[in-house]
């Protein structure tokens, strides 16, 4: 069984669908079904476009709201882009930073990492920093060199102090929307080359604070085997995460029986 010192997060990552009407149902369902959920952190990542809306549904409830990317400037000629200050301001309380579409869609460099996790903290919002290896680096055995060059941009400029703050989410590319999995084994490997490099990086009380989830094709028959892997402290979840039906049971993964 695995060390549950720190909180389980499950996030929900809606990317680039569902429509307003749809994405306040979802909300307003998931709130419903939280309660006070005070043993989980639950939140979802919403399309910029409507934060504001879903933040106010989710007023009240201990569900959190996020962003899919933000850019590190608060103000200036950046057109398309969207500051943090912003997000924040229409009720967002997170981030995603170089999720794995933003990385290899649109070609965001490891340089741009660290100042958008700072912006993120210094703007006040939760950033969760995601990693994580394509396939050809996987076969040629460079997950660990990736990771860490990964994490050496994305930490640029984290302090010890920023760790209760801010959360890692190990995404391995080819598991990401393909029905892929990682194993358990790959993923408890991968997240015990994150910590180590953490405590490394920042000590080992920030690498016993800072929550690793895991993502790529999260399910609800496969949640509970992932979060029973040692080191996993919760869940990014895509596809699944844009259905009550399928949601839910993730948020609830120890609440069920394993089919
Ligand atoms: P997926 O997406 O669950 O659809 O694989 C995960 C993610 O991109 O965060």
């Amino acid at each position: 069984m695995t060390n549950r010192s720190r909180k389980p997060y499950i996030a929900g990552n809606w990317k680039m669908n569902l429509d307003r009407a749809k994405c306040l149902d979802l909300i307003k369902t998931i709130k419903g079904r939280l309660g006070d959920g005070g043993d989980r952190e639950v939140a979802v990542f919403a399309p910029a476009i409507y934060l504001a809306d879903v933040t106010a549904v989710a007023q009240g409830s201990p569900l959190g709201v996020g962003g899919q990317n933000i850019w590190y400037e608060d103000n200036g000629a950046f057109t398309g882009e969207l500051a943090a200050r912003m997000l924040r301001e229409v009720g967002a309380d997170r981030v995603l930073v170089g999720h794995s579409e933003r990385r290899h869609v649109f070609k965001e460099p490891d340089e741009w990492m660290g100042r958008k996790v700072r912006i993120a903290l210094d703007r006040d919002l939760l950033p969760i920093y995601c990693v994580g290896e394509t396939l050809d680096e996987r076969k040629a055995n460079r997950t660990d060199r990736v990771l860490k060059r990964q994490l050496e941009s994305g930490f640029d400029k984290v302090r010890p102090e920023d760790a209760h703050r801010l959360t890692v989410a190990y995404e391995p590319v080819w598991a990401i929307g393909t029905g892929e999995t990682a194993t358990p084994e790959m993923a408890g490997l991968a997240h015990k080359t994150i910590r180590k490099w953490i405590a490394q990086r920042l000590g080992d009380t920030a690498a016993n604070t800072i929550r690793i989830l895991y993502g790529g094709s999260v399910k609800p028959d496969n949640a509970r085997e992932l979060m029973a892997v040692d080191g996993v402290d919760g869940l990014l979840v895509g596809g699944a995460s844009m259905q009550a039906d399928t949601f839910i049971p993730i948020i609830e993964y120890d609440l069920r029986q394993t089919p």
